[in-house]
């Protein structure tokens, strides 16, 4: 018997609640796996609180994500021991996730666990950490390079945000922290932000083109947000889209695009290839301090996960919430 979140949707109406289930109650897979950490996404949060349409098959065990050890396996790469760490394809939305003591996963689709982390850091870094090295990836790739000028992070003490602003600060870049909680100015500096602006700066209807700023921008916030750091982006500038905290609309125009050249990247952690991955976690294991893991990590039990989600939507989160289920 194992331990796991699940998620329903009845007559009675909509319900989250921590039951036991049985190994042989799992769907199909090639690797049996104990789940040690996992984590509180804005999606998962999204799932539990049912304010939005993530989970597509009922009953639906939660968790986009988790880090845990092999049990069994008939998959060639995978054996007893294994450690790995995996998120998306369908996690916690059409295939049960992991916020639970077992799953029943597809080899081809498991990542191997850097030896750098732990499960729990793996967990404390997450889908949100993962992204924010998709979003570094996609900035190095169109060219900026630390001594360019200043990035923007928005959402900054947010689980995306928390991370790239230390990536980034690690990186040697000069990383501006836009947020609303101007009151944890100290957290996002110890992150490695040389300053930090007001979200409420970015966050009303702006001009499409304005003062050139930003080098580059990291984005988990979409909406007028995102259309203002666009707006705001140096000629030749990158800016990664990665989320939509503030909304999912973009009311941009063209004129950052066609009169000074600004890259729009789109960044997808769900279906992401398996290549791509391990290059994001071999890269978190080199460029981001565990020290400051710690920093962005609050600790929590399977049974405080559905007030944690409330918590989370509603903005009073700092960083990222693990999960230990072992
Ligand atoms: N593309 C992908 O594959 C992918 C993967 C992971 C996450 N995401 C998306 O990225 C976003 C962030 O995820 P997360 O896990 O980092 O969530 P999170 O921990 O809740 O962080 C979101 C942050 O955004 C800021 N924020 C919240 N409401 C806002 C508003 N109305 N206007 C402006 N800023 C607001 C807050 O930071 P401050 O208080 O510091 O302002 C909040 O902490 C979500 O939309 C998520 O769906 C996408």
């Amino acid at each position: 018997m194992f331990k796991a979140l699940q998620l329903n949707k009845a007559e009675a109406g909509f319900s989250a609640a921590v039951v036991e289930l049985e190994d042989a109650q799992l769907p199909a897979g090639d690797v049996l796996a104990r789940i040690e950490h996992s984590t509180l996404n804005y999606k998962d949060a999204l799932a539990i609180t049912n304010k939005g349409p993530v989970v597509r098959a009922w009953p639906m065990v939660a968790g986009i994500d988790g880090a845990g050890t092999v049990l069994e396996s008939t998959h060639p790469k995978w054996k007893a021991g294994d450690r790995f760490v995996h998120n998306g394809w369908g996690l916690g939305e059409t295939r049960w996730g992991l916020l639970s003591g077992h799953a029943r996963l597809q080899g081809d689709w498991l990542v191997a666990l850097p030896a750098a982390f732990t499960t729990r850091q793996a967990m404390a870094i997450g889908t949100a950490g993962y992204t924010a090295m998709l979003c570094v990836l996609a900035l190095e790739q169109h060219g900026a390079k630390p001594g360019d000028g200043e990035v923007l992070v928005t959402g900054a003490t947010g689980g995306v945000g928390s991370v790239a602003t230390a990536i980034l600060g690690r990186l040697g870049y000069k990383v501006v922290a836009a947020t609303g909680k101007t009151s944890e100015a100290a957290y996002l500096q110890k992150l490695g932000a040389s300053s930090v602006i007001d979200r409420a700066e970015l966050a009303a209807p702006g001009k499409p083109l304005q003062k050139e700023r930003w080098a580059a921008v990291v984005d988990p916030v979409g909406s007028h947000t995102l259309a203002n750091a666009s707006a705001q982006t140096r000629y030749g500038g990158v800016v990664a889209a990665c989320g939509l905290a503030q909304g999912a609309d973009f009311p941009a125009t063209v004129m950052p695009f066609i009169l000074r050249g600004i890259t729009l990247a789109g960044i997808d952690s769900v279906m992401a290839p398996l290549a791509r991955r391990q290059l994001a976690w071999d890269r978190l294991a080199r460029d981001l301090d565990p020290a400051l893991l710690e920093t962005i990590t609050t600790e929590i039990s399977l049974e405080q996960a559905p007030a944690r989600a409330a918590d989370l939507l509603a903005g009073q989160v700092r960083g990222r919430l693990v999960v230990t289920i072992a």
